[in-house]
């Protein structure tokens, strides 16, 4: 099949609120419906990560498998299931929308539609991504963290020692708000940093690759914990951490 690639000129006057909406609600209208977000296809094992983008089509990401994450400590199987059931709506968002910004670029229109279709990307993507280094960096009875291992030399060369690294986290972790916190490292100068980023997708250090990311919204906790208990869900998830898969990404 050929795929016209004309870019097609603007309509004017097309840019209608109910269109915006239409495309705008997309994402939102998947994952609302509830057949969707317990009929997410299951994927193959370990979907990396989007297949090369077909020609003329956009990348189109896969559910990865956490199947794996039950029989956590503390975390129920339940909560685990029902953020899984939100980590799958975040990819299937991110692919409405890809789709919807491919089918306005391919028609040459680069209006408010398409520019708000943009900024919404950048939240459903870092909800999509996040979402799977946090369950990557969870694994059910995992090993303490080795004291004399590369990750917690590496905290104890900047915080000295690791502690200190620890109550830094979990102090930013309990800030009040919604988002994640991120014990990350600059590629350009070695550092590591513990950062709050709220939402999904404001407040990351440019260029900052993640070792360890917690979740603190309170959907990954609300479902066995009480609102006012992220300091124990805290402590739950930290007992969690699969310390060789932070140390992978060192
Ligand atoms: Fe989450």
């Amino acid at each position: 099949m050929t795929i016209d690639h004309t870019p097609r000129p603007l309509d004017a006057g097309a840019i209608e609120r109910r269109e915006f909406l239409a495309l705008c609600g997309r994402g939102a209208a998947a994952v609302a419906g509830a057949g969707l977000v317990g009929g997410c296809a299951a994927p193959p094992a370990r979907a990396e990560d989007a297949p090369a983008a077909p020609p003329g089509g956009p990348p189109r990401y896969q559910a990865r498998d956490y199947g794996a994450l039950r029989g956590l400590r503390a975390i129920t199987d339940e909560q685990v299931e029902v953020h899984l059931d939100l980590y799958r709506g975040y990819v299937r968002r991110t692919n409405a929308l890809l789709e919807d910004v491919w089918a306005l670029r391919g028609a040459g229109r680069f209006d408010a539609t398409y520019q708000e279709l943009q900024r919404r990307l950048g939240w459903e993507w870092d909800g999509m991504r996040l979402h799977e280094l946090y369950f990557d960096n969870l694994a059910p009875e995992a090993a303490p963290l080795a004291p004399d291992g590369r990750f917690a030399k590496a905290v104890a060369d900047v915080w000295g020692s690791v502690d200190a690294w620890r109550a830094e986290l979990l102090a930013t972790a309990r800030m009040p708000g919604v988002g994640w916190v991120i014990c990350a490292r600059d590629p350009a100068s070695g550092n590591l940093w513990n950062a709050w980023v709220e939402d999904h997708e404001k407040g990351h250090w440019a260029g900052g690759a993640p070792l360890l990311v917690l979740d603190v919204w309170e959907h990954a906790f609300s479902v066995y914990r009480k609102p006012t208990e992220r300091a124990k869900y805290l402590d739950d998830v930290m007992a969690n951490v699969d310390w060789a898969a932070v140390e992978r990404r060192l």
